[in-house]
């Protein structure tokens, strides 16, 4: 049954012309080979809701590969395909569109990735995770700006529900559970009664799910505004605890995951500081049973263990009366995340004040004196040089030398042989 709602008018208000333009070549090209094709998914959710979002998922009832080699534009986009997958990608530099073939899936078993064969678009529909992102707008000149909405997806998006198709869907894929709490938070919806009860029905087809996979929505999740929002919403769920049953969603969570977003404004916090806050009061091995699970990178797994070293080592940190230098020393090894998670989580004032200390001023401390100025005052290349420059950084860390005259004359004193230089 095909909905007549016109959706023409949303996608030239919202959609840049040139995309427009795009999408109308084509619908044109696919209806003069018998095909149709159709906008589907997120973006036709996201033009009903007048959300931006500029990256187009298509689908062809026919060979989407064939027709994204008859659109590219060497000159204007680049284009990728994965004859595997029946998929092809245009990207331009501000947006990107994905071709699909429609499809059919089924699900050998649960969490198992599904085996696909093409379809009509009514059955690349009923694969789909949720009502709202299981629309679609043909794109043929004859019915263009159609919208099929074979799952009542507009009438939830109205009601603001999360509604799954079937009731099989979360044990099918049970990444589905923590992408229905994405969406949930995101926008401000409620999972539909029916789709709660079953989410948490099948809680546990979680265990059926790849480490690798659970970290792609973990990734998606903290791309979103507040992340700390679906991991309330997770432990309240029962998600979190599959995950890791020490892992909490709340507490002072949203707090420090604000700052951190305070902390690296203008762009998101890197998902390192993310879960260095959602991890600081797990143990060793529990973050280590983590990353070896969610396969997490060595750009995301070493900030990690570096914030885990330098919260065991904030002991070193608690002498209230401390040098500058000595700061500097313990912290000058350890990487910006580790520095931002320690300073918002410990609870520890003094370590808080010397890690600030060192964030705003110390890490930035150089002396003006070079190892070139140093053998043009006369002293022999060697380890001296090293030596007195060390000194030179010690004694501007310490406020002993403020100038580039007093370091001259620091150094002159030390050649003269006063007894030894600052420490
Ligand atoms: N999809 C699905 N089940 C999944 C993943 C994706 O049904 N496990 C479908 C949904 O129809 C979704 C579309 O594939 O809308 C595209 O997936 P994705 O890019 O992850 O979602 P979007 O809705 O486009 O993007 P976002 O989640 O960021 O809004």
């Amino acid at each position: 049954m095909v909905n007549k709602i016109k959706l023409s008018g949303q996608i030239k208000q919202q959609l840049p012309a040139e995309l427009v333009n795009f999408m109308q070549a084509a619908g044109k090209i696919a209806a003069s080979q018998g095909q149709n094709l159709y906008l589907v998914g997120g973006v036709v959710r996201d033009l009903l809701l007048a959300k931006a979002n500029f990256d187009l998922d298509l689908v062809l009832e026919g060979n989407a590969i064939n027709l994204a080699k008859q659109l590219h534009q060497p000159e204007a986009m680049k284009l990728t395909t994965h004859p595997h997958f029946g998929t092809a990608k245009l990207q331009w530099d501000r947006w990107s569109v994905d071709l699909t073939t429609a499809r059919s899936e089924t699900y050998p078993q649960p969490g198992a990735l599904p085996r696909v064969k093409p379809g009509s678009i009514e059955s690349d529909l009923f694969r789909r995770d949720f009502t709202i992102n299981a629309m679609a707008v043909h794109l043929n000149p004859t019915h263009y700006g159609e919208l099929v909405d074979l799952y009542d997806g507009k009438d939830d998006l109205e009601h603001k529900l999360i509604r799954i198709l079937h009731e099989k869907s979360f044990s099918d894929d049970a990444t589905r559970i923590w992408r229905g709490l994405r969406y949930e938070q995101r926008l401000d919806f409620h999972l539909e009664a029916a789709t709660l009860k079953l989410l948490k029905r099948d809680i546990s087809m979680l265990a059926t799910i790849s480490g690798d996979r659970i970290r792609c929505e973990l990734e998606c999740i903290f791309k979103e505004e507040l992340p700390e929002k679906v991991l309330r919403r997770a432990e309240e769920l029962g998600a979190l605890a599959r995950l890791q049953p020490s892992l909490r969603g709340d507490g002072g969570l949203a707090e420090k995951f604000r700052e951190a977003r305070q902390s690296s404004a203008p762009d998101l916090p890197p998902i390192a500081l993310y879960l260095s806050l959602w991890f600081y009061h797990l143990n060793s091995a529990e973050i280590e049973g983590l990353v070896y699970y969610l396969r997490l990178p060595k750009r995301v797994a070493q900030p990690l263990s570096d914030t885990i070293k330098l919260k065991a080592g904030l002991d070193s940190l608690a002498d209230p009366g401390l040098k500058p230098s000595r700061i500097y020393w313990l912290l000058h090894g350890f990487s910006p995340v580790a520095l931002t998670a320690n300073w918002l989580a410990s609870e520890a004032p003094i370590p808080r004040q010397h890690l600030q200390l060192f964030r705003d001023k110390l890490r930035y401390v150089k002396s003006a004196l070079t190892g070139d100025d140093l053998l043009k005052m006369g002293i022999p290349p060697g380890p001296k040089i090293k030596e007195i420059l060390h000194h030179l950084h010690e004694a501007s860390l310490d406020g002993k030398v403020a100038s580039k005259q007093g370091e001259i004359d620091l150094v002159k004193g030390c050649l003269k042989g006063s007894p030894s230089p600052p420490t």
